[in-house]
Order: C-alpha cells, then structure tokens, then sequence
C-alpha cells in the first residue's frame, strides 16, 4: 500500500479529522464586522443591534460602519455618501449590455446582474490594483453601481428606459427612484433604508463565504463579488425570497393555508422563508420586517398577502417550532416588496444591493490578514481502479 493511499484513507475517515458536511458549526475566520446569536434570535453589526440600526441609521452609514468598524462623524458620513453617489452613473457599454440582456425570455435578474458587475471590472482601469486605497475605490464603485444595475435590469425587463440617477437622493430612495420610476415620500424611502441595512449583512452567509474564498486568492474584488452573486441567486440563501412570494401566490387565500401546508408536509416540501443554519428561533429582521409589513400592505391593498403568510408564520411555528424551524427573513422581505411594488423576481437583486456592502467589507478584511481557503473533500470514490481499454468498459 503507498504513502499516497494511507493518506487517502486517513482523510477518508470522518471521525479522525475535522469534517462537517456544509461545513456546520466551524469557524473558517475571525471577523469584527457582525454577529448572529442564533439561539438568542440577535443580529449585531459591529456591536450595534440590528433593531437600533434598522430604526435610526441609514444604509450609507451601516456600509461605513462595516467598512470601518465604527460610525462615522458627520464630517465622515458626508463625505462617504458623496463618494458614493458619484459612482451611480454606468459606464455607457454596461448600460448597453443591461439592454441587451436583461429583456430576454427567461433569462434571471441575477444573471444580468452577475454578467454586469463582472463586466463593470472592464471600466475600472484599476480593478487589478491591490492595495487598501484601491480596495476602499473598488468597495465604493461596487456597491454604488450594484444598486444603479439593479434598477436599470427592472425598467429593462418592464420595456422601461432606464433612469439617470439622481444625485440629491440618498443611496436608498435614489435605488427607489431609480428602479420603480418616481421618488419615494419618506416612508418608502425609509423603507426601503431599512430593507438595504436588514440585508447589509450577515457573518459567514453562503455568499460572503464564497466572496471571502476567491478574495483569499487574491483576486480583485468584482471577482470575489461576482461569486457572492452566484451563491446568493440560489433559493436555500438570497433566492428564498421570490420563492416566498410564489407561494403565496399559490396558496392565495388565508383560508387554503392549512390544507396548502399539510399537503406540502405530506409530500416533504421544504418550506421557504423558514428555517436557518444559525437562528433557531425567529430572525429578528424577520421581526423587524413584519411590523413595516403592516404598514405597507395596509398603504398599498395588499394586506391579503399579509393575511396569508401570517396564518402560514402561525402554523409553521406549532409545526416545525420545536424542530428549530421559524420564519426567516425572507418571509417577509416578499411581502414588503411586493407591496412596494417591486416585482418578484427583483427581490434577490435588491438583497444583493444590500449584501454588497457586507461582501466588500469582508472581502476588505480578508485581504488584511489573509490565508487562502483550502479544505479537504472526505475522498469517497475508490482507492485504485483498473485503467481499461474503451472496448472492455462496461
Ligand atoms: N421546511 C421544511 N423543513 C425544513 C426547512 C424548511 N424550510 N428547513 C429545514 N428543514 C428541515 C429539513 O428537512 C431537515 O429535516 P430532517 O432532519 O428531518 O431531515 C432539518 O430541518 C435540517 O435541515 P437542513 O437542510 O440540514 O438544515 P440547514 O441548516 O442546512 O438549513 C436552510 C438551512 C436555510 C437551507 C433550510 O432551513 C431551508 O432550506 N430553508 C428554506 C430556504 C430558505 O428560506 N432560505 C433562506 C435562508 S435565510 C436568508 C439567507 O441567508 O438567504
């Protein structure tokens, strides 16, 4: 037997080394930037709780809080917001690809907003650059184009043309105004504030593992970025949200709830918007979203939505509670957009214009203190294989 096969077996056993298959419970890196208690229902963003941002800061102030690890004094905050606003515009061929694609038959809102933030790395002539000062110009572009390619994906999709921004909004009511056509009054703009900071970020989330794995091979960041985008269209991480509002759709009335549901059980549907690696009890953004969500379906006529998945939250409670099972923040994120007005299949794109300011604030801090992820597989195929002639394969 070679040293090669010892080996192999040797990694092979699960109980000898660490493994854990989705990589529960370990810790691939030390982070300042968020926290979640999943047992306590707690979300903090650098020691500041997610209820006390969502009520009294904006989302230019959480993307500095994550970036710099503390808030930022007036003087700061100004000049941040203005860096990021002179970033909205996009480069006039981006713009023309967003065109191009963003109308055909189904092709997804993610995939155009992956292909043109990849393409966005083509306009910056030092996206290659590797130093803090570039990193921060590429963090800053990033996520102040993220939300412009959003929007202009939308009005695209609904034969609209797309927006200039405007550059006397903040960052949420200009992604607003941008995407459904009008400026926000103070409520959709705070609104939609809170539904950015809600998404901002959260510790070791599929995506921002992926966009701290390619940043850790020192890649530049629209890479990394472009990988997060990837991992959160998927419908276990940021795609759970239009998945919701399908549902509900489907159920359609607060009356077929519990038949929809135990069918569902029956047939060992998993459930969207419920359930979380980490919260065993209910994501406090859920929460936060649910009082808005009253608010907003009541403004728009569309407390119907709210009916429903407030039945389906109650059921799945007594159901799967005591599995650790409860809403999650994308059950209600769908119903808050939608009400809003944005359409279905915009709302992982609006996560993503939220997340991107946690994915490049790790990505950040993964540059500073950097080792590249490399973990095993547990090799389970066999240890040696005859190699035969195509005519003898069976
Ligand atoms: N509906 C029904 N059963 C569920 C659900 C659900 N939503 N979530 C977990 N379970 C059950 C699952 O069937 C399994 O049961 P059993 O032990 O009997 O086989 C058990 O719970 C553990 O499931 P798991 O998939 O091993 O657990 P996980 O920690 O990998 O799950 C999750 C996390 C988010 C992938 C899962 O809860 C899920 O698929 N939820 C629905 C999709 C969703 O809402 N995703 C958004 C997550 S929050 C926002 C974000 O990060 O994007």
């Amino acid at each position: 037997m070679s040293n090669y096969s010892e080996e192999i077996k040797l990694v092979a056993r699960p109980g000898e080394i660490a493994f854990s298959k989705g990589l529960e419970g370990v810790v691939v890196a030390e982070s300042t930037k968020s926290f979640v208690d999943g047992l306590g229902g707690k979300l903090v963003y650098h020691g500041h709780p997610i209820e006390e941002l969502a009520e009294r800061s904006t989302f230019e102030e959480v993307f500095y809080l994550l970036m710099h690890d503390r808030l930022p004094k007036r003087g700061e905050l100004e000049e941040f917001s203005r860096l990021l606003e002179r970033q909205r515009e996009l480069p006039a061929p981006v713009s023309a690809l967003v065109e191009e694609l963003a109308g055909r038959p189904g092709i997804h809102p993610m995939t155009v907003l992956r292909t043109a933030v990849s393409m966005l790395a083509a306009f910056d002539e030092e996206a290659e650059e590797d130093s803090p000062a570039a990193d921060h110009t590429h963090a800053i572009q990033i996520v102040s184009r993220m939300a412009s390619l959003s929007a202009a994906i939308s009005r695209v999709r609904q034969h609209k043309p797309i927006l200039r921004p405007r550059r006397d909004l903040s960052h949420a009511a200009n992604y607003y105004y941008m995407l459904l056509g009008t400026p926000p009054d103070s409520f959709m703009s705070r609104l939609m504030d809170v539904l950015l900071i809600l998404h901002a970020d959260h510790e070791c989330n599929a995506s921002t593992f992926a966009t701290i794995v390619v940043k850790s091979t020192l890649a530049d960041t629209y890479s990394a970025v472009v990988a997060g985008i990837g991992a959160l269209k998927g419908p276990l991480h940021g795609g759970a949200n239009e998945r919701v509002m399908e549902m509900l759709e489907e159920i359609g009335s607060s009356e077929n709830v519990e038949a929809w549901l135990d069918r569902a059980m029956a047939q060992k549907k998993r459930i969207m918007g419920f359930g979380h690696r980490v919260y065993k009890t209910t994501d406090p953004r859920a929460t936060i979203l649910h009082a808005y969500a009253r608010e907003v379906t009541r403004r728009a006529g569309t407390g119907r939505w709210l009916d429903i998945a407030d039945k389906m939250a109650k059921l799945m409670v007594e159901k799967f509670g005591q599995k650790g099972i409860y809403p999650n923040i994308d059950f209600f994120s769908g119903v808050v957009m939608a009400s809003m007005g944005i359409e279905t299949a915009m709302f992982t794109p609006t996560f993503a214009v939220g997340r991107s300011a946690g994915w490049v604030a790790h990505a950040l801090e993964q540059r500073q203190d950097n080792r590249l992820f490399r973990p095993r597989f547990v090799y389970v195929g066999p240890e040696s294989e005859p190699y035969l002639d195509t005519s003898e394969r069976s």
